[in-house]
C-alpha cells in the first residue's frame, strides 16, 4: 500500500481467467508449436520428451510460482522487483531485460515466417505432399534477403500496436475464443497425423526414450526449453505477476499454466512428429519442420487448404500473445523506472528489436556463411545465448534470491495471500528453491555448455 499512486498507474488482469488467458497466451506460443517439435527431433526424440518432463517438474513449476510470488509481492516490473527487495541485485533483471531483446528479435523474424505462411495457405500455394516442394518453399522464403523482412516488420508493429493499446481489452477478450479454437484444431491436426499410413514410427520416436542419445548438451536443450516455453528465466511471468490482484490464486495459476502449455507441446508433437515419418521426412530437419510438415498434412484433410488459412492464423495468435508478453517486459520496465510514457518506450524499443530481428533474419540467407559462435550465425546465436544461457542463468539467480535474499517465509507467505491458502507442499517448494532448482540448473547448464562446445574432461 505504500504508493498508491504506482498502483494507480499500473494495470491488472479483469480476472482470475483473464490472468490465466494472459499467462498462459504468454506461454504457450512458437515455443510449442514451432520449437519443440524439431527440438526433440533433433535431440534424440523421447529422450528429450523425458528429460523435458523430469526437468518440467522439478523447476517448470517451482520457478513459475517463484516468479509470479516475487511480482506480486513487489508490484514491479523485472529489474524493480529485484531492486526493491535488494538493491545491488537489480543487475539480475537487467540480464532478463536483455534476453527479452534477443528473444524477441528473433521470435519476430519467426512470426514473419507464420504471416508468410497465412499468404500462402490463402493463395493455396502448398496443396502437395511432396517434401522436395514443401521444404523448397521453405527453404527460398527463409533465405531471401528482402521478404522476411518485410513479414518480420509487419509482425513487431502487429506487437508493437497490441502494447501500446494495453493488453486487456484486446488479447485477453480475444484469447478467450482463440486459445480453445487453437487447441481443437491442434487435437483434429494430431489424428489426421497419427492415422496416416507409418505414423507409428513417429510416435515410437517421440515417445519411446532412447537412452543412448542423453547427452549434456541434450539436456541442457531440454532445460533451455523449459525456460522458453515456460517464459521464465528472464522476468516475464515477474511482470505478469505483478498485474495480479491480491486474493488471486497464484498456487493454482502455477499449476495450470505451465499444465496448459505442455498439454499444448506435447499435442504438437503428436500433430508434427508422426507425419514427418509419415512422408519419409527428416525428424531432425530443424526450424523448417513444422512449416514443411504440416502443409502436407494439410493436403490430406478434407477441406485442407481452409484448415490450412485458420491453422497458421491461430499460430499467429499463439505467436502474438507471446510476443506481446516480451516486448511488454522492456516497456514495463522503461515506464515504471525511466518514467517514459507507454507509447514512446513501445515505439522505440520495437523499433530497437526490429533492427536486431534484420541480421538475424538475413544470417539465415545471405550471411550464412558468418559466424559468431562455432556453427551458429546471428540467429542461432541469439536463440542459443538467450535461451541455453541467459535463461537458465536467470532461473539460478531467481531461485538463489528468493530462498536466500527475500526468504522463504515471505515468499510462502504472499504465495498462500498471508497464509489464507492451503499449500501442502509449501516445505517441498522451499526445498525446490533453495537447494535443488540451483544446484540441478547449475550442475546442466555446466556440463550441457562443456558439451555443446565439445569440451570433455
Ligand atoms: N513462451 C513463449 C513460447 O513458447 C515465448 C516467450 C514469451 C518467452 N515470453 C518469454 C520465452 C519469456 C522466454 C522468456 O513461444
Amino acid at each position: 500500500m505504500a504508493n498508491l499512486q504506482e498502483k494507480k498507474q499500473r494495470e491488472q488482469w479483469g480476472s482470475r481467467l483473464g490472468f490465466v488467458l494472459a499467462a498462459s497466451g504468454s506461454a504457450i506460443g512458437l515455443g510449442n508449436l514451432w520449437k519443440f517439435p524439431y527440438m526433440a527431433g533433433e535431440n534424440g526424440g523421447g529422450a528429450f520428451v523425458l528429460i523435458y518432463l523430469v526437468l518440467l517438474v522439478i523447476v517448470g513449476f517451482t520457478l513459475m510460482l517463484a516468479e509470479l510470488t516475487l511480482g506480486r509481492y513487489t508490484q514491479l516490473n523485472a529489474i524493480g522487483a529485484y531492486k526493491k527487495v535488494r538493491e545491488k541485485w537489480a543487475w539480475v533483471g537487467a540480464l532478463g531485460v536483455l534476453a527479452g531483446f534477443m528473444i524477441l528479435a528473433f521470435y519476430s523474424v519467426v512470426g514473419g515466417w507464420v504471416i508468410n505462411y497465412v499468404f500462402k495457405a490463402v493463395t493455396g500455394a502448398f496443396n502437395t505432399t511432396d517434401m522436395g516442394v514443401l521444404g523448397g518453399m521453405f527453404g527460398s522464403m527463409i533465405t531471401n534477403p528482402i521478404e522476411p523482412l518485410i513479414f518480420h516488420a509487419i509482425f513487431m508493429a502487429l506487437t508493437l500496436g497490441i502494447v501500446i493499446g494495453g493488453v486487456k481489452n484486446g488479447i485477453e477478450k480475444y484469447a478467450k475464443i482463440l486459445m480453445p479454437a487453437l487447441f481443437i484444431m491442434l487435437l483434429i491436426i494430431m489424428v489426421r497425423s497419427l492415422t496416416l499410413p507409418g505414423a507409428m514410427e513417429g510416435v515410437r520416436f517421440f515417445l519411446a526414450p532412447d537412452f543412448s542419445k542423453i547427452t549434456g548438451a541434450v539436456v541442457l536443450a531440454a532445460l533451455g526449453q523449459v525456460f522458453f516455453s515456460l517464459s521464465l528465466g528472464m522476468g516475464c511471468m515477474i511482470t505478469y505477476g505483478s498485474y495480479i490482484s491480491k486474493d488471486e490464486d497464484l498456487l493454482q495459476s502455477s499449476l495450470a499454466v505451465p499444465l496448459l502449455d505442455t498439454g499444448a507441446a506435447l499435442i504438437a508433437g503428436l500433430a508434427i512428429l508422426p507425419a514427418v515419418f509419415a512422408f519419409g521426412f527428416d525428424p531432425a530437419g530443424g526450424p523448417g519442420l513444422v512449416f514443411i510438415t504440416l502443409p502436407a498434412v494439410f493436403s490430406q484433410l478434407p477441406l485442407g487448404g481452409l484448415f490450412g488459412v485458420a491453422f497458421f492464423i491461430l499460430v499467429l495468435f499463439a505467436a502474438l500473445t507471446s510476443a506481446i508478453s516480451l516486448l511488454e517486459v522492456v516497456v514495463a520496465y522503461v515506464v515504471d523506472e525511466w518514467k517514459w510514457t507507454r507509447k514512446k518506450a513501445t515505439f522505440i524499443i520495437a523499433g530497437i528489436i526490429f533492427a536486431l530481428g534484420v541480421p538475424a533474419s538475413l544470417s539465415i540467407g545471405p550471411w550464412s556463411e558468418f559466424h559468431i559462435l562455432p556453427g551458429k550465425g546471428v540467429f542461432d546465436t541469439l536463440d542459443f545465448v538467450a535461451s541455453q544461457i541467459l535463461l537458465p542463468v536467470g532461473g539460478i539467480l531467481l531461485s538463489i534470491f528468493l530462498g536466500w535474499v527475500l526468504g522463504m517465509d515471505n515468499a510462502i507467505k504472499e504465495a498462500t495471500n498471508d497464509g489464507k491458502l492451503r499449500f501442502p507442499l509449501a516445505g517441498t517448494w522451499s526445498i525446490l528453491i533453495k537447494y535443488v532448482a540451483p544446484i540441478a540448473i547449475t550442475v546442466v547448464f555446466v556440463k550441457g555448455l562443456l558439451d555443446a562446445f565439445g569440451i570433455t574432461f
